[in-house]
């Protein structure tokens, strides 16, 4: 068993310091754990209905995937075709393609064909082990489309084991429409889209894309202000593409999380690390981009920052669901050990969508989300590539995912 311990966010020299023992055994009842120990000593204390045998594997605490996009229709697999020949992210998006291609195809999408296709991929979450996730809208850029993608996440969450976090993300791109009225959509946001989603609680965070030619920082400070008014948690996308304060402006706010950073400097570090705000690092996102620069991670680490990571699933910087091959980027790019990447992607992440006190880490009182993985010891988790080592996902106390063991023992002793 490996597993980060607490409820607030691990940063620094603590990021890495997890719990790893043998031969340990998970005591759960109605769907939280009750105890976490010695098989033999827990097995002697409680008699249980049933046993999920690990058989040398290794229990982990079910993934949080902190930052992801999951409502769209239309793929855009050109564009990434695009970029392997030389063209730029902004330069597709200028020329027609990138988040407005996207919103093209969620708008015309019906609500069930979307949530069809949030079931398919909910249930690719599951398999590779990540049982809650934040998911922004985006693509719907008007107030009945960004509603509707709202309400598929709600369906969602009701038909699906995944928890889901949900979050508006209105403020993604100007739509086409309204292009040469940028400010007319800024009020949109504030004054439709946003009382709406907030009065129909559709949505815990409020998200803007922070970024030149996207939103600028009033603007974002405008709507972000708002959001809160309203009962909105924060989070950014700040410093993806170039510097220009959305770290800083993450910290004046106080918000939950800021994501990417990419850019972030040392004044944005400090700022960051002074206001306890969770970086969200995607650390796959820049190789998709053919971007050179990559988010300090071993900076804001030492600064004492107590980063997730996550894989910003979207169908146009990202289109990956896997945290497992997060985690190991995490350790190539990033330099983090495995337990560093594990605490990323479970305990930080779950405090960065305030559910520290419930998620993130395998200790008495928390909710029984916990994976079976089949590997030795979690140093797999970042050694072993592009292998799914998820053998079974167990949700609030359910085993709701069960891989056929493959030939032999799960591993070599450790649980
Ligand atoms: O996180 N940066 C903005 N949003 C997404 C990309 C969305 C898209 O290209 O469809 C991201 O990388
Ligand atoms: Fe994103």
């Amino acid at each position: 068993m490996a597993t980060a311990t607490g409820r607030s966010p691990r940063g620094g020299s603590d990021l890495g310091r997890i719990r790893v023992a043998k031969d340990a055994a998970v005591a759960v009842a109605r769907g939280k754990i009750l105890e976490v120990g010695p098989a033999a000593e827990l097995a002697a204390r409680y008699r249980a209905d049933r046993e999920l045998d690990a058989a040398g594997g290794t229990v982990v605490p079910g993934f949080v995937d902190a930052h992801t996009h999951p409502v769209f229709a239309g793929t855009r697999e050109d564009e990434f075709e695009m970029r392997t020949k030389g063209a730029s992210y902004a330069e597709i998006a200028r020329s027609g393609g990138g988040i407005l291609s996207s919103v093209r195809g969620t708008r015309s999408a019906s609500k069930e064909e979307l949530l069809e296709l949030l079931l398919l991929r909910l249930d690719r979450f599951l398999e590779l082990g990540t049982t809650t996730i934040e998911a922004k809208t985006g693509y719907g850029l008007d107030p009945a489309d960004e509603i509707k993608c709202l309400e598929v996440l709600a369906s969602a969450a009701r038909a699906h084991p995944v928890e889901i976090v949900p979050t508006f993300l209105g403020a993604h791109d100007v739509p086409a429409e309204y292009r040469d009225r940028r400010p007319a959509y800024v009020d949109l946001v504030l004054e439709e889209m946003l009382p709406r989603v907030a009065e129909g609680r559709l949505a815990e965070y409020c998200d803007v894309f922070v970024e030149r030619g996207f939103f600028d920082l009033d603007d974002s400070r405008r709507i972000l202000l708002r959001a809160r008014e309203l009962g909105l948690g924060l989070r950014l996308h700040a410093d993806q593409l170039s510097s220009f304060g959305a770290a800083e402006l993450a910290a004046e706010l106080r918000a939950a999380s800021a994501d990417h950073l990419e850019f972030a400097g040392p004044r944005a570090i400090e700022a960051l690390a002074r206001a306890g705000v969770v970086p969200v690092l995607c650390p796959l996102v820049p190789l998709v981009l053919r971007q050179t620069q990559e988010a300090p991670a071993r900076a804001m680490i030492d600064a004492g920052l107590a980063p997730a990571i996550s894989t910003d699933f979207n169908p146009g910087t990202c289109y990956l669901q896997s945290l497992p091959q997060v985690l190991a980027f995490a350790a190539l790019r990033y330099r983090m050990t495995a337990a560093e990447a594990l605490t990323a992607a479970t305990l930080n992440a779950a405090c960065s969508l305030g559910r520290g006190d419930r998620l993130g880490s395998l200790e008495p009182g928390k909710q029984a989300d916990l994976l079976v993985l089949d590997v030795p010891n979690h140093l797999h988790l970042v050694y072993e590539l592009g292998r799914n080592a998820v053998a079974a996902v167990v949700k609030a106390g359910e085993v709701v995912h069960e891989r056929e063991p493959s030939r032999g023992a799960r591993g070599r002793g450790e649980v």
